[in-house]
């Protein structure tokens, strides 16, 4: 509980004035009377570590007296017995460090009194349906009043800019999370690779890669896992997983676990299903190892996010154009982007509560260059396919390299001095791939 006590007042601090209001995720319908298992709004439970539905928190700068409110489910016996057991107002206050909490039913009444003397609302509008009215309404009524009262909050901002700049530094306690959901998940790609064989059904690998997320104490996979054979891969969100394996094919896993605490893990791999590259396969697979760690290679501090996408882009397309499915210079290739057809996505995202995690890319004309604490993916691919056509002066593609996807991917944090590969328990050498 002190780590969140620590971030409210690190973010209470740089609210400024302004008064922040953050909801909860609600439960989401799977069908009919069913709902998915609960996941928390990743923003709200890193400032709270509150893991039930619904609530709202306010952060108020403006009440040294009651700086972190929570409104929440009350206790309910009944309600408890069908859906478990509630923390409840006083729960709030005890256990999860809020001054005052309230029943949610008495959000709106009391919501514009929250926020007298706030100078600004912190509220991110278009994500919280059940909230943004109860938020509009209480400000348009603090308008009305301000005359008479003197003063009212005169604008409504976005608290993204704030917190994600938060969460995209990790301290050290995020980092170790970071480091067992990886773990976690590495784990989970070498049991996958030795099952593997000619004749699974796709869908028999997920269930050992999510059996040992569920074993090892994780609530599941970060999303839906990708077990994707031969030309399956080359779909970059397949997720389907209902194919027999073909010998002669490759698997392409991208699955990786969400802790208790919602941390993630995101890895793929490509490994042949009958443990022996074919001759294509190998020069492919050699070409995207290359290109991953000469990517991984450049995180660093004061690297920016381009930069380690380019260096992977740079020895795919000399590769590609060793191999004769590209043709031109490497410079020219790379900035006509007409190597799109074989790498068609971004060499990789911001990691942590969120799998495509919070945090800017570029703020204004900057780019945002990495620091110690920063977690990424590195992921580049290949994939081959007649899916997109092929760019103009660029040559067709032969048969022989078709239905080969490929995409190595490792979740890397940035250290002091360079960058440390979290999730290298998960094997990726040409040998280790064979067997
Ligand atoms: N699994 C999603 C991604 O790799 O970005
Ligand atoms: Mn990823
Ligand atoms: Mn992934």
């Amino acid at each position: 509980m002190e780590i969140y006590a620590e971030r409210r007042a690190r973010f209470l601090q740089q609210l400024g004035g302004a008064a922040a209001v953050i909801p909860a995720a609600p439960l989401v319908t799977h069908h009919a009377d069913c709902e998915y298992p609960f996941r928390q709004d990743s923003d709200f439970w890193y400032l709270t570590g509150f893991d039930e539905p619904d609530a709202v928190a306010l952060f108020l700068p403006h009440r040294e007296d009651a700086p972190f409110v929570l409104f929440v489910h009350p206790k309910d016996p009944t309600a408890e017995v069908w859906h478990g057991v509630r923390c409840g107002t006083e729960g709030a206050v005890e256990r999860f460090g809020a001054a005052v909490a309230h029943p949610l039913a008495e959000l709106a009444e009391r919501l514009p009194h929250y926020l007298e003397g706030a100078e600004g609302i912190a509220f991110r509008v278009g994500r919280h349906p059940a909230v943004e009215p109860l938020v509009l309404k209480a400000w348009a009524q603090q308008l009305d009043r301000a005359p008479r009262r003197g003063s009212a909050a005169l604008g409504l901002v976005a608290p993204c800019p704030i917190l994600h700049a938060l969460r995209l530094r990790k301290g050290p306690e995020e980092l170790e999370r970071l480091r067992e959901a990886a773990r976690i998940s590495a784990e989970a790609h070498e049991l996958a690779r030795q099952v593997t064989r000619p004749g699974l059904n796709e869908r028999q690998v997920q269930a050992v890669i999510e059996q040992h997320f569920l074993e090892q104490g994780a609530r599941g996979p970060a999303y839906g896992s990708i077990v994707a054979g031969g030309d399956n891969a080359c779909v970059l969100h397949y997720t389907a997983n209902n194919a027999r394996l073909r010998d002669g094919d490759l698997l392409l896993i991208d699955a990786g676990c969400s802790l208790s605490d919602y941390y993630n893990g995101d890895i793929t791999r490509t490994f042949p299903v009958n443990g022996r590259f074919s001759a294509e396969q190998r020069e492919l697979y050699a070409l995207v190892l290359a290109a991953q760690e000469a990517a991984v290679a450049t995180v660093a501090p004061g690297v920016t996010a381009e930069a380690v996408h380019l260096a992977a882009v740079r020895v795919l397309v000399e590769g590609l154009i060793g191999l004769g499915l590209l043709s031109g210079s490497v410079d020219g290739v790379v900035e006509q982007v007409a190597y799109r057809h074989l790498y068609m996505h971004r060499t990789g995202h911001w990691l942590g509560l969120d799998v495509h995690d919070v945090g800017a890319y570029r703020l204004g004309e900057h780019p945002v260059e990495l620091e110690p604490g920063m977690v990424l993916t590195v992921e580049p691919g290949l994939y081959v396919s007649d899916r997109l056509p092929v760019p103009e002066g660029q040559p067709a593609i032969e048969e022989r390299w078709k239905g080969i996807g490929i995409r190595i991917e490792d979740d890397v944090a940035v250290s002091d001095r360079g960058h440390d590969v979290l999730t290298a328990a998960a094997l990726k050498s040409l040998a280790a791939m064979e067997r």
